[in-house]
């Protein structure tokens, strides 16, 4: 039986959907209730409470573990690990982030995992296109998008292909202690990113230049200053590292990574 942690969410959803499409048995879990589709059973837990993980813990042999950074704030992902040991789990596929590689974040985000003796798999994605559902709202009402460093092109990659990966690394062999960087096909910018959810819509989308500071306050309304700070310096001065496109999505899944349109297609209706 396989473990997902943040089965509700952008790459817990087409991960449990794929796991259970190839016929895997599938515990999915997130703290609050959520659908999962026909084949899975749903359990709410707490990553920051690790106890509460016991019970979808019996009779798993793999886990997909998130650190979001809600858990990474008040979590302990030691604990979280040593209860995955002590509960018989082999494998571990550990959602991590490309800042790790490149600084921005502490190799503490992971360290527990790698580690924990466990057969263990780190996949650091860079920025995802799934993070324009910041712009749905504004673009369902006005129609515009407000954003600032409109032109810097990122390769942004599709949560669905991440969850493509994480399915073939949790039902395959041979990614035992191998660190995947994921990132999209090619850099898209924000402008190239508006143009294309107007195209999935049919209709005109404005696409407004903010400044940094007008980008920094209104970011501050849904997410902590220290994130903040640090995804404006990605948007803005990213690192060629961090510009680069990975050759890992094509190597681990046959196929090229899906680009920003295909996403912006699928997810039109957010968007509407
Ligand atoms: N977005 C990016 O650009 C990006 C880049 C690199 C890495 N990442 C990593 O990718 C992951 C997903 O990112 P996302 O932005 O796409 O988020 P998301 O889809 O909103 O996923 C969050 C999921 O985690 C669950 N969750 C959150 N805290 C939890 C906790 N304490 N215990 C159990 N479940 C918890 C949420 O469900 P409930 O709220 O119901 O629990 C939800 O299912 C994060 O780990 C993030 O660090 C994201």
């Amino acid at each position: 039986m396989i473990v997902v942690t943040g089965a509700t969410g952008n790459v817990g959803r087409p991960l449990v959907r794929a796991l259970v499409e190839a016929g895997e048995e599938v515990t999915a879990v997130s703290r609050r209730d959520g659908e999962v589709p026909r084949g899975a059973q749903h359990l709410r837990a707490d990553l920051t409470d690790p106890q509460s993980l016991t019970p979808a813990l019996d009779g798993a042999g793999a886990v997909f573990l998130l650190t979001s950074g809600e858990f990474t704030a008040a979590g302990d992902l030691g604990k979280v690990v040593d209860l995955l040991r002590d509960s018989g789990v082999r494998r571990v596929v550990l959602l991590s982030s490309q800042g790790v590689a490149t600084g921005r974040h502490a190799p503490s985000l992971e360290e527990p995992v790698r580690g924990s003796g466990l057969d263990w798999t780190v996949l650091r994605p860079g920025g995802f296109h799934s993070n324009t559902f910041w712009w749905a709202e504004a673009v369902r009402t006005t129609r515009t998008v407000a954003w600032p460093f409109g032109d810097v092109a990122l390769p942004t990659i599709d949560p669905a292909d991440i969850a493509d990966v994480a399915a073939a690394v949790l039902r395959g062999t041979g990614h035992g202690g191998q660190t995947y960087e994921l990132t999209g096909p090619a850099p898209v910018s924000p402008r190239d990113q508006v143009a294309a959810i107007a195209d999935a819509l049919g209709e005109p989308v404005r696409y407004v230049e903010q400044t940094r500071a007008e980008a920094r306050e209104a970011m501050l309304r849904f997410m902590p200053e220290v994130v903040a700070d640090s995804t404006l310096d990605i948007l803005g001065t990213p690192s060629p590292e961090e510009q680069r496109v990975s050759p890992a999505v094509p190597r681990l899944l046959g196929r090229p990574g899906r680009p920003f349109a295909d996403w912006a297609a699928r997810n039109a209706a957010a968007f509407t």
